[in-house]
């Protein structure tokens, strides 16, 4: 089912421990953030396409921040050593307020110490995945993933613990959040395309920022 209905509250649950916030970011924060990812993104520990196990290409540029998640040994370290070996720099003080004050709304308490941040072209998506990379005690514990969607509209998938589970279609517009965590932590999620063209005209963005903050 695709939810593309405008009437949709703004805050949507999608079963325990999963709540979209819909455009939960005033256009302004929205501005700030794309401001920053852009910084980063281009900067000297700046996005790359990730090569993972198998040899496959993503079809995103993605940096960390925080922790380096490697695409290679799907596990965290202190620098890029799938790539150029630089160390990973930390997520901004004012992402881990946001962050944090994003997951109490959707009923959590947490403070990321991780972002990924991903750039999506018009051609741009994400297979089906679980996010199980970080800490055994923090998956165990249900630390939510925070998900901010800046930019063009993505066709976000959100499936069941198993990938053979039904999957929902929601189109995550620019400034909307998105939160799992709980008994949701496992849950498959990928995106299937990005909408071009869709962006607030105020952002100057011609293709979508995501970041996910989590808990190590
Ligand atoms: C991810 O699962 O890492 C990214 C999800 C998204 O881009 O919305
Ligand atoms: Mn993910």
């Amino acid at each position: 089912m695709i939810h593309e209905d405008a009437m949709l509250p703004f805050e949507t649950t999608l079963g325990p421990g999963a709540t979209w916030l819909r455009g939960y970011l005033s256009l302004d924060q929205q501005r700030a953030i794309a401001e920053k990812a852009r910084e980063i993104i281009d900067g000297p520990v700046g996005g790359y396409v990730p090569t993972v196990r198998g040899g496959g290409r993503m079809h995103v540029r993605m940096t960390s921040l925080g922790r380096h998640w490697n695409p290679l040994t799907y596990k965290y370290m202190a620098t890029r050593a799938d790539y150029d070996d630089a160390p990973v720099q930390p997520v901004p003080e004012e992402w881990v307020a946001l962050a944090s004050a994003i997951a109490a709304e959707a009923g959590f308490t947490a403070t990321p110490d991780i972002a990924l941040l991903n750039w999506y072209g018009p051609d741009g998506r994400m297979g089906l995945h679980q996010d199980k990379d970080e800490g055994a005690e923090s998956i165990a514990a249900g630390h939510p993933v925070v998900s901010i969607s800046i930019g063009d509209t993505a066709r976000f998938l959100f499936g069941g613990l198993t990938r053979r589970d039904p999957v929902e279609a929601l189109l995550l517009e620019s400034g909307d959040a998105f939160v799992f965590g709980g008994p949701a932590r496992l849950r498959f999620h990928g995106v299937s395309r990005i909408i071009p063209g869709t962006a607030p005209a105020a952002l100057g963005l011609s293709g979508r920022f995501n970041l996910t903050f989590r808990v190590y």
